[in-house]
């Protein structure tokens, strides 16, 4: 059974925030009872550092460059949540192999994932520009909370009272396990800075060859402004009483260090410091740490 609460516009399950728009707790049961095949692929982050960009990715890489997916699915559908509600309805007939997103901390996957030989690929992003993404994201979507000032959103973010509770809980879930071999670490700032490197390192973890062609396509394909161009990938089929890009494009600036446009000297200090604090205890060296 599922131990939960509900508040306003979320539901709190073991710790974890999920937006009641898109998450019930049929779907959050879905997630816990799904049935991990070997061949099951996840990308895995926490929100706004990447997911919709390794939506795109994935099944380009996966199909060797075919369009089609990507310009007829829209990403929900195309590469799934599986602790969302549209998880149930566009898995349940899927072939193998399948490709999921999941904002789940290491600890809520289903138990079949443990066993299984599923991979996966965690994709982290600088907390200072999740929580600027964030509090845009907060300000057009009606579904979440309004952040109020961004001062008060970094306090919130900082305790963890946000969507998939703390970045560092999550980031650290997800470090140090006995899957070794089958999760790879990318970084946002990586694959803005470097995106055909970073899909020959996704290939090679998944065991396979493309050539030089398909990975040129798929990284130009994949970039920022042509990915802000796909109807199946800008939300912009999403009804503005829900989603309103008007108020904050869902992809927004796609950059890295957007946060230093944002944040005070004493934000930036109190930031920094809180993370720091929380991360001592492990051996992650981001981009991004000074
Ligand atoms: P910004 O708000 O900083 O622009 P998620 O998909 O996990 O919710 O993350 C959303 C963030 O990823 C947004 O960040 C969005 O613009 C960025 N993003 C999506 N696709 C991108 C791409 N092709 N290149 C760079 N950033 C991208």
């Amino acid at each position: 059974s599922l131990v939960y609460s509900m508040d306003g516009k979320y539901i709190v399950f073991r710790g974890c925030r999920f937006p009641k728009a898109s998450h019930t707790l049929e779907s959050l049961r879905y997630a816990v009872n799904f049935q991990v095949r070997d061949d099951d692929l996840f990308a895995v982050t926490y929100p706004k550092s990447g997911t919709t960009w390794m939506q795109e990715i994935l099944p380009l890489l996966l199909n060797g460059g075919d369009l089609t997916p990507v310009q007829t699915i829209p990403n929900w559908d195309r590469v799934p949540w599986l602790e969302e509600t549209r998880a149930a309805l566009v898995l349940g007939d899927r072939a193998s192999p399948r490709t999921m997103v999941s904002h789940l901390p290491y600890h809520l996957m289903p138990p079949s994932f443990f066993s299984s030989k599923a991979k996966v690929i965690y994709v982290t992003r600088n907390p200072k520009d999740i929580a600027v993404s964030s509090f845009y994201f907060h300000q057009m979507a009606s579904f979440l909370d309004d952040p109020g000032t961004f001062d008060e959103f970094l306090d919130k973010f900082l305790s963890g009272e946000v969507l998939f509770g703390k970045w560092t809980e999550h980031v650290k879930s997800w470090r140090n396990l006995d899957i070794e071999d089958r999760i790879l670490y990318v970084t946002y700032e990586e694959m803005v800075q470097d995106l055909r490197g970073a899909l020959g390192r996704f290939a090679k973890f998944l065991g396979k060859e493309f050539s030089q062609e398909v990975l040129d396509m798929v990284a130009d394909h994949c970039q920022f402004k042509n990915m802000k161009n796909n109807t199946m990938s800008n939300y912009s089929l999403v009804p503005k009483e829900f989603m309103d890009s008007s108020k904050s494009p869902f992809l927004r600036k796609g950059v890295t260090g957007d946060w230093r446009n944002h944040f005070t000297p004493e934000q930036d200090a109190r930031f920094s410091a809180v993370i720091k604090e929380e991360m001592k205890d492990t051996s992650c060296k981001f981009p991004w740490d000074d």
